[in-house]
């Protein structure tokens, strides 16, 4: 690690953070190695080839057959796993926004998390891998200033990755009021010291937010790195 960033570390209390995940990490066997083989040998290789095969090659599915590409997906999803320090805790109730084709639920179940996606039916593909993976995923299109659905409990975790939601790319993405409607709205979804993760995708302007958004994740107490942006109760 570069001298720069321990340093920083040290400042922002990283470091104490970093260290009681390493911590809890040797005390707490997992319930599942966080092994990239270990994890795709638990899946239906023959079934997913079958869905590869439909959807490899279809025009309409271009933008999402990359989600097909087993070992780079899962790979990605050991990392936000462990990111999460979801390798590293006891059950947890996780709710993933846009779950896409399910890998992340998918490692955490195997973990012993709780979890449920929540995503459109719009990608045949990703219901198509959602059901292959046995996730239990919410179909609700997130839209400006509409609340999510009662999901019936809170969770300790709720996690966005690569979020479209925000009308990403479009002409109407997401400004302040659309973002603080939301989070307020899933403050009612947490548990006692839940956690918000979000992953922004680039916009046209090659920002993941304008600074204005910034600020106001910051004026919310967000810890900010790259497209990241996490809040903790
Ligand atoms: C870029 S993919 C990311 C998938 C997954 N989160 C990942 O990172 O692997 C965006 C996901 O958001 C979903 N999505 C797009 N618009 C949405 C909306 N308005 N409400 C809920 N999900 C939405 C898409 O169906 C897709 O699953």
């Amino acid at each position: 690690m570069k001298l720069r960033r321990k340093i920083r570390k040290l400042f922002t209390g990283e470091s104490l953070a970093s260290a009681n995940k390493h911590l809890r990490r040797k005390l707490r066997k997992p319930k599942f190695p966080l092994d990239r083989q270990r994890i795709i040998d638990t899946i239906n290789l023959d079934e997913f080839a079958k869905i590869r095969l439909r959807y490899e090659t279809d025009p309409a599915s271009k933008r999402w057959s990359k989600y097909l590409q087993l070992e780079h997906w899962i790979d990605i999803n050991i990392q936000r796993i462990r990111r999460t320090g979801l390798d590293a805790k006891p059950s947890q109730r996780v709710l993933d926004l846009g779950c896409g084709a399910g890998y992340f639920i998918y490692i955490a179940q195997l973990l012993g998390h709780d979890c449920v996606g929540l995503d459109t039916d719009e990608q045949r593909m990703f219901t198509e891998t959602t059901r292959l993976l046995e996730i239990e995923r919410v179909i609700w299109p997130i839209r400006p200033f509409v609340p999510l659905p009662p999901l019936g409990k809170k969770f300790d975790l709720i996690t966005a990755y690569r979020i479209c939601f925000n009308n990403h790319k479009c002409a109407d993405l997401w400004g302040v009021s659309e973002w603080e409607f939301f989070l307020d709205d899933l403050a009612k979804l947490l548990a006692p010291r839940g956690r918000v993760w979000l992953e922004l995708n680039l916009e046209r302007d090659e920002t993941f937010y304008p600074s204005e958004l910034r600020n106001f994740f910051l004026s919310k107490k967000a810890k900010i790195k790259g497209s990241r942006i996490l809040f903790e109760c």
